[in-house]
């Protein structure tokens, strides 16, 4: 079994098996603590969810496992080796890819467009390859019928769909690339129910297809729908573990404001 048992969190070990290790991680911005030593893993073809207050360190976390900030101290291994995440790039070619609130797709531009930026698929050799536009919109065809959310088709611009489309495309987008480990901050804060459920759908499909996600969300509703672990961060530390089967939404607000301590 994959699962590990909710138990106090300084007794929580890491399995072999897990995806991402984290460990006494720490990152200040000159007299600003943002991460205090935080301590936690990821199991593949799960989602993990990061709760915590505002301020707790649930983005300086997940952006220094993007490389977004190198941590002050502490190590990351990924797939059960050391993981050196300077930058952007180097979180890429370990296959970890984020999900921001923003988003980063190109609203002029087609769904094809999106999924292809910076990827074109070519045909030809050197100077007289060209970009294979035929192929990139059969391939995104390809990649969002799998989703549960109904997406138009490649052509359409992404200013033309809904918010909740838009943010299954920009998940599908980073699990098409192969990515390993999709981080979400957010991802459904700007939207409405039925846009949220539809990328919970999506986000729910893909992990049963065996993808790994990371999903910070402040609704406690939303992590115990989705999540299949929990880590609660408080004060730039991870300090309590749950297996969601194991926990409540009380528990979990408990643990986030500190009426409960593990
Ligand atoms: N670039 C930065 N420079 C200085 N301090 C920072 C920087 N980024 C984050 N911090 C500080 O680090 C701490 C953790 O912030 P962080 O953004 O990680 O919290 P969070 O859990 O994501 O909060 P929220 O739920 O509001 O998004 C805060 O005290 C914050 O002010
Ligand atoms: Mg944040």
């Amino acid at each position: 079994m994959k699962q590990t048992e909710s138990v106090p969190f300084a007794a929580v070990p890491a399995p072999e098996n897990a995806l991402l290790r984290i460990e006494d991680l720490q990152l200040r911005f000159g007299p600003v603590t943002a991460l205090g030593g935080v301590t936690m893993h990821a199991l593949p073809g799960e989602i993990t969810a990061i709760i915590g207050d505002n301020g707790a360190g649930k983005s300086s976390l997940t952006k220094c496992i993007l490389g977004v900030y190198e941590a002050t101290s502490g190590s990351i291994y990924f797939n059960g080796k050391p993981a050196e995440v300077k930058t952007p790039h180097d979180a890429k070619e370990l296959g970890i890819e984020a999900v921001f609130q923003d988003l980063a797709l190109f609203d002029d531009l087609t769904l094809w467009q999106n999924m292809f930026i910076n990827r074109e698929l070519k045909k030809g050799i050197g100077p007289f390859s060209i970009l294979d536009k035929r192929a990139m919109i059969s391939r995104s065809d390809e990649l969002v019928r799998g989703l549960t959310v109904n997406v138009p088709d490649a052509k359409r611009t992404v200013r033309s769909m809904s918010g909740g489309q838009r943010q299954a495309v920009a998940i599908a987008r980073a699990v098409a690339w192969g990515s390993e480990l999709v981080i979400m901050d957010e991802p459904t804060a700007a939207l409405g129910v039925r846009e949220r459920t539809e990328v919970e759908d999506t986000v729910i499909g893909l992990r049963n297809e065996g993808r790994s996600f990371m999903l910070i969300s402040h609704s406690f509703d939303q992590v115990m729908r989705v999540a299949d672990a929990v880590w609660v961060m408080r004060q730039g530390r991870a300090v309590a573990h749950r297996r969601i089967s194991e926990t409540s939404g009380e528990e979990l607000v408990a643990l986030v404001t500190g009426a409960q301590t593990t």
